[in-house]
């Protein structure tokens, strides 16, 4: 037996495409897919007939031409009902809704502060999550058996590896690739070996300030910070400052802001660039001096809108992240 699956396969669809409504349709249905008469089906019935060598490769072809088939004929059937249904347009329907996507509220605010921060002259670059212990300690002043280490519950990945806790890591980083005059921001994401509640993630964001120069004093970090205060929060904003301790500055302070219902709120951490820092990235603290601050995003964003619970910005929930 001679098989042209070839020939078969022209014609069938050469019907199918002349096929003007159901009943011409369901017509080539039996005569190609009917199991009793159908020509595909007796073609697979006839495989075991032929010899070992025209078999090969028939029960592939036959498959393919039968999902072609299968294919043309349901296209076919779309278009002739298509052409014969009456449409009817309804011309008062309203239109299709187009949803656009919108920024992220953490995202929103990083933006934000950037902005506020590039009026003082502040580019950004962002750093690695992944760092080492000697840029995330070691060179902000904090020597292992540190007891700041404590404090800070890290993820280590190896010895000398690890998920950076602040964005600090930045600082002598830059420092080691850049001279003075240097204004920079680092925004990123840190991690911390917290238990998740309301107020803790333990994957948060940060954005880090960094300004070295000649003559740089508390005064240029407090009207700095006043200056980004007031951007973001309203003109009217009250902030205070108090001393603090981190081991990479020196002076430290801490700065709240005063919320309309909740009093006074701590906002960020700040100082003067230890001289040990700023010798650790290369500047000499004898003729530079800089002051750094770091802020958590998390922080902002929920004061700004008023949001409750750090977890709901990482939950992915349209009906919340469709409200900015
Ligand atoms: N790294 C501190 C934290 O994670 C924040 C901070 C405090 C950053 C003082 C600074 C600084 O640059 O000077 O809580």
């Amino acid at each position: 037996m001679k098989l042209d699956l070839a020939k078969i396969s022209k014609e069938a669809l050469e019907e199918v495409a002349k096929a003007t409504g159901e009943k011409e349709l369901e017509g080539l249905r039996i005569k190609y897919f009917s199991r009793k008469k159908g020509i595909l089906p007796k073609i697979t019935q006839e495989i075991p007939k032929l010899s070992v060598t025209e078999r090969a490769g028939v029960g592939t072809k036959v498959r393919q031409l039968r999902s072609k088939l299968q294919e043309a004929l349901a296209a076919r059937s779309e278009i002739t009902k298509a052409s014969t249904e009456q449409r009817v347009i309804d011309i008062t329907a309203p239109g299709k809704k187009i949803e656009a996507g919108s920024l992220h509220p953490l995202t929103k605010v990083i933006n934000e502060v950037k902005e506020i921060f590039h009026y003082l002259g502040f580019t950004t670059i962002e750093g690695p999550e992944v760092d080492t212990d000697t840029y995330n300690f070691q060179k902000l002043n904090m020597p292992p058996n540190h007891p700041a280490r404590d404090a800070q519950q890290t993820y280590y990945i190896n010895d000398e590896l690890l998920l950076r806790t602040h964005t600090s890591n930045m600082q002598v980083r830059y420092l080691e690739s850049h001279k003075p005059p240097v204004r920079v921001l680092f925004p990123g994401r840190c991690y911390r070996r917290d238990m998740p509640d309301a107020t803790h993630f333990p994957s948060f964001y940060q954005i880090e300030g960094l300004a070295v120069d000649e003559r740089i004093s508390l005064t240029d970090l407090l009207g700095s910070l006043d200056f980004f205060v007031k951007g973001f929060f309203g003109p009217r904003t009250k902030m205070r400052s108090y001393a603090h301790h981190f081991p990479y500055t020196e002076p430290s302070i801490e700065v709240e802001v005063l919320h309309p219902k909740k009093g006074w709120l701590e906002i960020l951490g700040a100082g003067m660039v230890h001289p040990r820092v700023l010798r650790n990235g290369g500047v000499d603290p004898a003729k530079y001096q800089g002051f750094a601050f770091g802020m958590g995003i998390e922080r902002l964003v929920m004061l700004k809108y008023g949001i409750g619970d750090i977890r709901i910005l990482f939950d992915n929930d349209l009906r919340f992240l469709n409200q900015f």
